[in-house]
C-alpha cells in the first residue's frame, strides 16, 4: 500500500507538471477525483485491519493534501505566465480596423461644393426629380418646339394637355431657379444639388443618370464680375489654387448672355460648365422686375468635377456600384 501511495505521488507530480490551464483540472481528477487513483485507496480503507489503517490512511491522507497543493502551485504558475505574456503584448501597436462605409466620390464633392459656396452666403435649396415640364422648360424661357429642347433629351413621366399638366425626370437643376424665385424676393443667393435625367446613349462622357449643381443670385446691380469672382473661387476650392476659369461665349436659353467655363488643370484647358446672366424674360416669368434687379446663374456636372479631380476616365463607373471602384476612395 504505502508503496502504491509513494507511485501515486511521483505519477501526480509528472503528470501535474506538463499540464497546462486547459488540463490541469482532468490531470488532478485522475488522482484525486471521484474515481482518482487515489481516492480509491481511501475508499478501501475500511477493509484493512485496525493496525494497518491507521499508519495507511495517514499516509493516504497526506498525499491527498500533497497532490492538492501541487494543483494550486501549478495553477498560479500558469496564471503568472500568462499575465506575463498579456503584458508583453505592445498595446501601442495599431488594432485591426473594423471596415466602414465611406462617402461616394460625387457626396464628397457635393459637401466640398456646400462648403465653398455658403462661405459666400449661398444656401441649398431643393426641387424635386419629377418636375413638371413647365418649370423644367417653359419658364426657363424653351418654349414647345423651340429648337433649344433638342439639347435636353427627356424621360416623359406624364403628358398632360399642356406644359402644367406634363411631367418629366427633370433634365437639368436649373428649374429650382424658377421654384425659387415664385417663392422668394431678391436679394438670394441660391445651390441646388442633385439627381438629374436624360435620355441619352451611354458613353464614357454620357450617363442617363448623372448629377448637377445649379447656382444662382439675384439682387440690385448684380453683373459678370460677380459671376466671375463666385465661380473663380469655387473651382479653386475644388479643383486647387492653381486652378482658374476662362469664359467664352455660349447660348442657353434662360441666360443673356451666356458662358462656356473651361478651367486651366493640370497644364490645359478643360471644359467644365455653363453660366450667364439670368435672361429678363425668365425673371419677368417669376414676376423680378428686370429693370430693377439683375442676376447671375451657373451649371455644373459633379461627375464631371469629380472626374477631373481624380482622374476618372468613365462617367459610368459612379453607378456601377464596382467595389474596385468605390474602394478608392
Ligand atoms: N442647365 C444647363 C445644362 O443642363 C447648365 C446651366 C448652364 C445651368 C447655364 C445654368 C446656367 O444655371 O446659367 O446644360
Amino acid at each position: 500500500m504505502e508503496a502504491e501511495i509513494k507511485k501515486i505521488i511521483e505519477e501526480a507530480r509528472l503528470a501535474i507538471e506538463k499540464s497546462d490551464q486547459q488540463s490541469l483540472i482532468t490531470t488532478a481528477a485522475k488522482f484525486i477525483g471521484r474515481k482518482g487513483s487515489l481516492t480509491e485507496i481511501l475508499k478501501s480503507l475500511g477493509s484493512l485491519s485496525i493496525e494497518e489503517r491507521k499508519p495507511v490512511g495517514e499516509l493516504a491522507n497526506r498525499a491527498k493534501v500533497k497532490i492538492e497543493q501541487m494543483v494550486r502551485e501549478r495553477e498560479a504558475a500558469l496564471g503568472a505566465a500568462q499575465h506575463q505574456r498579456l503584458m508583453q503584448r505592445d498595446t501601442t501597436l495599431p488594432g485591426i480596423l473594423p471596415v466602414v462605409g465611406h462617402f461616394s466620390p460625387i457626396t464628397r464633392i457635393i459637401r466640398e461644393l456646400i462648403g465653398a459656396l455658403s462661405e459666400l452666403g449661398f444656401e441649398v435649396a431643393e426641387s424635386p426629380e419629377v418636375e413638371l415640364e413647365l418649370y423644367n422648360f417653359d419658364l426657363l424661357n424653351i418654349p414647345p418646339n423651340h429648337p433649344a429642347r433638342d439639347q435636353w433629351d427627356t424621360f416623359w413621366v406624364k403628358k398632360g394637355k399642356d406644359s402644367k399638366n406634363s411631367a418629366l425626370l427633370r433634365t437639368h437643376t436649373t428649374p429650382i431657379q424658377i421654384r425659387y424665385m415664385l417663392e422668394h424676393k431678391p436679394p438670394m443667393r441660391v445651390m441646388n444639388l442633385g439627381r438629374a435625367f436624360r435620355y441619352e446613349a451611354e458613353d464614357v462622357t454620357h450617363a442617363s443618370v448623372f448629377s448637377q449643381l445649379d447656382g444662382f443670385m439675384v439682387d440690385r446691380g448684380i453683373s459678370v464680375a460677380h459671376m466671375k469672382s463666385v465661380i473663380n473661387h469655387f473651382v479653386k476650392k475644388i479643383l486647387g489654387e492653381e486652378c482658374r476659369a476662362r469664359f467664352r461665349p455660349s447660348f442657353f436659353p434662360f441666360t443673356e448672355p451666356s458662358f462656356e467655363v473651361d478651367v486651366w488643370f493640370n497644364g490645359k484647358w478643360l471644359e467644365l460648365m455653363g453660366c450667364g446672366m439670368v435672361h429678363p424674360q425668365v425673371l419677368r416669368n417669376v414676376n423680378i422686375d428686370p429693370n430693377e434687379y439683375s442676376g447671375f446663374a451657373f451649371g455644373a456636372g459633379i461627375e464631371r468635377l469629380a472626374m477631373l479631380k481624380y482622374d476618372i476616365n468613365d462617367i459610368r463607373l459612379f453607378l456601377s456600384g464596382d467595389p474596385r471602384f468605390v474602394e478608392q476612395f
